[in-house]
């Protein structure tokens, strides 16, 4: 007899195999997707309809971070709907932080939803394909659910700490799980970023200068690739579809969704606690919490305490004034 395919309702249902009734956060994780998914309905129209913002607004006098009415929209969408269901939690968003002239909450042992309602805003305004949502519930001080959608390409990344990462219905990593980790053989995520001061471009350029051509201490990586939003890029270490992601300069809504999401997939995430050098001295990989607030990243898509140190001296920390 020919098999069948499982009836769609089924098929739909893979998020309650991902996070079950019984984990200790579902009802949070249940709201949060049905938001993310309407959010997702309203990036997608506006990205669809094919004519960029006709003016992206700039934040904090940087011509290259972008806010576009789709951005405010949607975050407050997200708010009013997670608010009311819980309001007992803390909330941190993008924009809420921006028209609070960029200063945000304190992180406190309080569960603290944190929200980018468009991730990848400067693509959003190109068309470019890599734009998503990013919710995470952080509790004392660490992230435990995470979802990530990008409705343009219609990929759903989610994680709650202790059930696994998955993605539309897939358990992550998706690719080459198999495999070590090896430096001659790396897929390198790394962004241009906003700050372009002098500090910050000598950095990049030099990591991305010794990642390529190498100093005869470690080998060149093969390739180096941007897509433009750091939740999507945390997320392709997730799927195992790259090997290594740095970046200093990202903010807590950029990172705390798809920090759960890396390290369900059995990956390693690291923040300032690991990367600048002094607070490197005491780190402990087996108890030190990835810092939410600490705006830098580095993830690899196996748990590789070794390989993580060698990627340590592969790159050039600067100071970033945390969020
Ligand atoms: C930005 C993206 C980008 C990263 C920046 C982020 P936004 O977020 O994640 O990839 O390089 O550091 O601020 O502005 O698109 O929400």
């Amino acid at each position: 007899m020919a098999a069948t395919n499982p009836p769609q309702a089924a098929q739909q249902d893979w998020t309650r195999t991902a996070v079950p009734d019984a984990a200790p956060f579902a009802p949070f994780f249940r709201a949060a997707l049905a938001v993310a998914r309407e959010a997702g309905a309203i990036i997608k129209t506006a990205f669809e309809d094919g004519q960029a913002p006709p003016n992206p607004n700039i934040k904090d006098a940087n011509d290259v971070d972008l806010v576009t009415a789709t951005d405010q929209a949607v975050e407050a969408l997200i708010q009013s709907r997670l608010r009311d269901a819980f309001p007992d939690y803390a909330f941190i968003g993008e924009e809420t932080v921006a028209a609070n002239n960029g200063q945000a909450p304190p992180l406190t042992a309080r569960p603290t939803i944190i929200c980018d309602p468009v991730d990848g805003t400067t693509n959003f305004v190109h068309g470019f394909p890599f734009v998503c949502t990013a919710l995470a519930l952080v509790v004392d001080h660490a992230p435990v659910v995470g979802i990530v959608y990008n409705p343009i390409l219609d990929q759903l990344y989610v994680a709650h700490k202790g059930y696994g990462a998955w993605c539309n219905g897939q358990p992550l990593p998706r690719h080459r799980a198999a495999h070590g980790m090896d430096a001659r053989a790396a897929l390198f995520i790394t962004e241009g970023g906003h700050d372009r001061s002098q500090v910050a471009m000598d950095a990049k350029i030099g990591t991305w200068r010794q990642a390529l051509a190498a100093d005869g201490k470690y080998p060149p990586v093969r390739g180096i690739r941007c897509t433009g939003s750091g939740a999507l890029n945390l997320c392709m270490i997730a799927r195992g579809a790259a090997d290594v992601y740095w970046e200093v300069g990202l903010h807590a809504w950029d990172m705390a969704a798809a920090a759960v999401i890396v390290t369900e997939a059995g990956g390693m995430v690291v923040g300032d606690e690991a990367l600048d050098e002094d607070r490197r001295k005491t780190w402990d990989p087996t108890s030190t919490p990835f810092d939410v607030m600490g705006r830098k990243a580095m993830a690899i898509r196996k748990h590789d305490v070794a390989f993580m140190r060698e990627t340590f001296e592969r790159v050039t920390d600067y100071p970033c004034p945390r969020d």
